[in-house]
């Protein structure tokens, strides 16, 4: 029997993500459209995404935080090819982003001196073989694999080498303890909902410490260079980004921002989304077919929750038809878009549950996903 309660918001992507509870394309009638960028009232609008971001994430007022170009990759890439090559460098990946990450430190930057420490699907590398005299590369939580480091407890606090951090699906959802980080990256379309298009960058005094100490021996496009002469270029720290924004999405980053004030800040997402991860873990604990991806709880994600078909009588090479089927049953009916697993990942569903997503709709989703999946299996 078809449920008969139906989400209101039936979009559940993993981005773009689900934009906020109300929003409309109002939300943007303000932009500063048809103008420069450098205008003064453009200015302050991208002033106004940095310091409204560092005020809701509580970033430390010593950290500075800029607007990047090419989203989430751009500012990670921006690290990496800025800051890599001083130390040796440890590798942590353990689904698909991470691995890019990887991919670019050892077969395009090429650089002699790493170890790589990943993991499949649903576990994490042992934190405890990382050492932090070497530069570090993480994501805070594996968006495609649903796992999530825990806390920041592995990361020592008198490191010598620097915390890269790609947190795009954890920022706005989880705590990250700011002084255990020393580059953490996102980008706007995740948490918060926000139109895709520019990275955020936001460096610790350490970071900044070896821009201005530590000259790569490769070249730097434009787009990446955030020093003139030696000395860190303040002005893309105040919103004068290198290159030309986009002011529409700048004007949504915005209102998203606000909107998160407006619920209680970092606590309050914080909050709904571990509400979305509750909801799912508590019809999970009754299901007899589904499956966290994530194998230890301690490390689900409550922002990309992965699940997998754990029913023996669907056996490994008819899961992704089976999965495949329960998702395009889900749009088919209205009731759910996008929850297919990430490409290269295990077959399985994944519920985004970030902080944008009412739990109610999670609540009214979950009899729905049994249901495809009983008529996925007839
Ligand atoms: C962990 C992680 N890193 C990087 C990316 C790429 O982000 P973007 O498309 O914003 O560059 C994503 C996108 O989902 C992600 O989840």
């Amino acid at each position: 029997m078809k449920p008969t309660t139906r989400p209101q918001n039936v979009n559940f992507s993993s981005g773009p993500c689900a934009k906020r509870p109300g929003w409309t394309l109002e939300a943007l009638s303000k932009a500063v459209l048809g103008r420069s960028h450098r205008s003064k009232i453009g200015k302050a609008r991208l002033e106004e995404v940095i310091s409204l971001s560092k005020a809701v994430l509580g970033i430390p007022a010593d950290y500075r935080l800029a607007i990047v170009a090419g989203s989430d990759t751009g500012a990670v890439e921006m690290a990496l090819w800025t800051l890599l090559g001083a130390r040796p460098v440890d590798l942590l990946a353990w689904e698909a982003f991470g691995k890019d990450w990887v991919t670019d430190v050892t077969k395009q930057l090429k650089l002699p001196n790493t170890r790589t420490f990943a993991a499949g699907y649903g576990a994490l590398p042992d934190l405890r073989d990382v050492d932090f005299a070497n530069d570090v590369v993480f994501t805070w939580n594996g968006t495609t694999s649903g796992v999530r480091v825990p806390n920041g407890d592995w990361i020592a606090d008198d490191r010598q080498g620097l915390t890269i951090c790609d947190a795009t699906s954890a920022v706005f959802a989880m705590d990250i303890p700011w002084s255990k980080i020393d580059v953490c990256t996102w980008s706007w379309q995740k948490v918060l909902g926000g139109e895709a298009a520019h990275g955020m960058l936001a460096l610790s005094p350490r970071a900044v410490e070896r821009l201005e100490s530590y000259k790569p021996a490769w070249p730097l496009p434009k787009l990446y260079r955030m020093t003139k002469d030696g000395k860190i270029n303040e002005g893309i720290f105040k919103g004068e980004t290198i290159n030309t924004p986009s002011m529409l999405a700048v004007e949504d980053a915005v209102d998203g921002l606000k909107w998160a004030q407006s619920v209680g800040g970092l606590p309050a997402l914080i909050k709904r989304s571990e509400a979305n991860l509750a909801a799912i873990a508590k019809w999970q604990s009754s299901s007899n077919w589904a499956g966290f991806l994530a194998k230890d709880p301690a490390t689900r994600s409550c922002t990309s929750i992965c699940l997998k078909i754990i029913d023996p009588r669907v056996t490994p090479e008819a899961q992704p038809e089976v999965a495949k089927k329960i998702a395009s049953l889900l749009e088919k009916e209205g009731v759910a878009n996008d929850i297919g697993a990430y490409r290269d990942a295990p077959p399985g569903l994944r519920v985004w549950g970030g902080a944008t997503v009412e739990t109610a709709d999670i609540v009214a989703l979950l009899p729905w996903i049994d249901w495809a999946y009983q008529t996925a299996l007839a």
